[in-house]
């Protein structure tokens, strides 16, 4: 075998071929490897962000709901405390199914939920209008009397309907605000209501802005009655915020959109917080010549539901928010119609027209 040449096995074209195909799908396959690993941990980070934001959402949601049941609770806690007489709250409990704790909390909550088309939720303020029926049943009757003969004196039967007027009266009475705003006097029924309310209480005054006496009608308020009362003439956007710190405001003045807009951006924004209780009348109107709108929404009152809508989620107090316009909460028009039959009080109307029956304000703090 000397001398025999050992002949390496020579690789065919064909050989390097097919080595250079594994070689290139090889790395193909490993970089379509890597690119799937690279999508799934992107998959995998997204979920996770995923889940963490849903996680800080719950956590909010609960604290959102430890918030709504501190305020029941706070609620009940001081509705209760203004109840002194046993009869009351018997006759509270009896026609409302009040206080129950855990059941009133469920009534409120569930009130929570009602919903207005335009956004803002409206409810549970009948379950304190109760305790203030009730609790004020007697001056609420020697306060009809005296409105009675004098809207008959003065031949007035417009500007502000009975049950609205009523509720006015009774938030002023539990509120006992220092200072108190009235933005439009027109004929004065609606000041008149304001005016009682503070004399009842025995503190605090009110500031009536109004571009005029139109009606001459200042002169007509009783003296024991105007010892607490400013009346200001000028336009209200001017004044108001000059004449200090009010802690309950009634607007009752220019009925446009501008005017609106500027008492919720200008003055009510700015003061989101103080505790500020207000009412705005001219809302819900229905079946006047005056607003055809479909929901019986005028112009300005869309403005302040629009801007009640839009501070639901800053406004703790936004449960706050509530209106007996018979023309669209109808079933809280009747209980408060209710609970005014339970506290002994007629329905012979002072404000008898038709815009003033609907009670079209809505009542709310900021
Ligand atoms: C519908 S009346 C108010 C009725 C009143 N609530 C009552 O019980 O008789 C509206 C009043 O707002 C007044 N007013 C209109 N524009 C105003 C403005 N820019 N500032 C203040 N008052 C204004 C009008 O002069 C009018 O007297």
């Amino acid at each position: 075998m000397a001398g025999a040449s050992t002949k390496r096995p020579q690789l065919s074209h064909l050989g390097y071929a097919l080595i250079v195909f594994y070689m290139v799908y090889m790395f193909c396959s490993t970089t379509s490897e890597l690119r799937e690993k690279v999508a799934l941990n992107q998959r995998l980070e997204e979920n996770a962000r995923t889940i963490s934001a849903l996680e800080d959402a719950l956590a909010e949601e609960r604290k959102e709901s430890i918030l709504k049941q501190e305020r029941i609770e706070k609620c009940c806690g001081e509705c209760v405390s203004k109840i002194s007489s046993k009869s009351m709250t018997q006759n509270v409990l009896g026609t409302q199914k009040l206080h129950s704790t855990q059941a009133h909390a469920a009534e409120v909550a569930d009130n929570h939920k009602v919903q207005h088309k335009a956004g803002v939720s409206f409810g549970a303020a009948d379950n304190t209008l109760a305790i203030l029926y009730a609790t004020y049943a007697a001056d609420l009757m020697a306060l009809r009397s005296k409105m009675k003969s004098w809207a008959d004196q003065a031949k007035l039967h417009a500007g502000i309907g009975d049950l609205e007027a009523e509720v006015l009266y009774l938030r002023i009475r539990a509120l006992k605000p220092k200072n108190v705003a009235e933005l439009g006097f027109g004929q004065g029924l609606c000041t008149m209501y304001l005016l009682h309310a503070l004399q009842d209480n025995g503190s605090g005054e009110l500031t009536t802005f109004d571009i005029v006496d139109e009606h001459n009608r200042a002169k007509d308020i009783d003296p024991s009655l105007k010892k607490r009362w400013k009346l200001v003439i000028g336009d209200g956007r001017d004044n108001l915020p000059k004449y200090g710190s009010f802690q309950y405001v009634h607007s009752d003045a220019e009925h446009s959109v501008s005017f609106a807009q500027w008492l919720v951006s200008k003055y009510l924004e700015p003061r989101i917080g103080q505790s500020i209780q207000v009412s705005f009348h001219d809302v819900f109107i229905s079946g006047s010549k005056m607003n055809n709108d479909p929901e019986g929404i005028t112009p300005e009152g869309r403005v302040v539901l629009s801007w009640l809508a839009k501070h639901q989620k800053t406004m703790l107090e936004v449960h706050s928010v509530f209106c007996i316009a018979q023309s669209a909460f109808t079933s809280d028009y009747d209980r408060v119609r209710q609970l005014r039959a339970d506290a002994g009080l007629d329905e012979e109307w002072i404000a008898t027209k038709a815009s003033a029956m609907n009670q079209p304000s809505i009542f709310f703090e900021v």
